[in-house]
């Protein structure tokens, strides 16, 4: 039996403009998605999913992760129609959207199944593997979701338009630092939300083009405010993150709503993360004791958080 892990992540600065080759900044969480992947003789492809998961997210994944599969075993010459696998997936990464669930388990199924047929892949060849499955859930993804599930820690990330190798770069912190993720509990579709702003910005440049300027201001700022360490400035650029994604049109009521609830109490800056549209929101949160504050008030309405913390070196 093959085993694999993928790392869960928190895009802090330029979700959707990435895609677009703005670059972004994304830190892994020290949660994962684990797989366990087992050739059996006969019964196709089985996938036994047994994450903890926002309800209604498994259903309405299940077409993409079939395809992000047969995506996976094409890259890895392996035929599809020729072979049965049992595929388990678990972990401590629960399955909702935004906190990049789906390239984590990609990872995980890829370590996993490299492992099962024997090949010694490198992280960069497990890394353009899970790319390929990415497409199956964000139709043109970035690959800044697939890079921190697979290498973690705190990363830049820039797209090469061109199609040459991106711009990964890690980025360190005098120390991890408290976040919190909300869940609005809507289980959002990524590919439907990245070509809404390619149609949009493509129709409205006027609109569209200044927002994607100031993306690119506001994430040069964000990367040495992070790296001085001035918590309370990158909070407010997460305000202003925030912003210019709800210009774009990606936020919804659900995520403006606890961004709020968490900037009330005492929350240094909140934004949406990940593809939007539901999904969940970032709080900074510096120290147990605001952590535990912004954590609890927003479980109190019933919405379910996690609690864990940003710039971890990679373990
Ligand atoms: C999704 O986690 C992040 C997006 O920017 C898509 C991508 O970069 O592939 C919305």
């Amino acid at each position: 039996m093959g085993r694999g892990s993928g790392f869960g992540k928190v895009i802090l600065f330029n979700e959707h403009f990435v895609v677009h080759g703005i670059p972004g900044i994304v830190s892994a969480m020290d949660s994962a998605a684990d797989a366990k992947v087992k050739k059996l003789d006969k019964g196709g492809i089985i996938v036994r999913d047994e994450r903890k998961r926002a309800k209604g997210y498994a259903e309405k994944k299940k077409i993409q992760q079939k395809e992000s599969i047969n995506r996976m075993l094409q890259v890895m010459e392996i035929d599809p129609k020729q072979i049965s696998l049992d595929i388990w997936l678990g972990g401590n990464l629960p399955g909702f959207s935004g906190i990049g669930a789906s390239a984590a388990s990609s990872v995980a199924i890829a370590r996993a199944m490299a492992e099962e047929f024997g090949m010694n892949l490198s992280d960069e060849r497990i890394n353009e593997i899970a790319y390929e499955a990415e497409k199956a859930y964000a139709g043109t993804p970035s690959g800044i979701d697939n890079t921190a599930a697979t290498f973690g820690g705190l990363i830049w990330f820039k797209k090469n338009l061109e199609g040459g190798p991106n711009t990964i770069e890690r980025l360190s912190i005098d120390k991890p630092v408290e976040i919190i993720l909300a869940n609005t509990g809507v289980v959002a579709d990524t590919k439907q939300m990245v070509l809404g702003v390619a149609e949009r910005k493509k129709k409205y440049p006027e609109k569209y083009n200044p927002f994607f300027k100031q993306a690119e201001e506001l994430v040069f700022e964000a990367r040495k405010v992070l790296e001085d360490f001035d918590l309370k400035k990158v909070g407010e650029l997460m305000n202003e993150s925030h912003s210019l994604l709800q210009g774009i049109e990606v936020s919804c009521k659900e995520l403006d709503y606890l961004v709020k609830l968490a900037r009330d109490q005492g929350a240094f800056g909140a934004k949406m993360t990940g593809g939007g549209g539901g999904g969940c929101i970032v709080a900074l949160t510096p120290g147990k004791e605001l952590q535990e504050t912004v954590a609890s008030t927003i479980e109190k309405e019933g919405f379910k958080v996690l609690r864990t913390k940003v710039g971890i070196k990679k373990s």
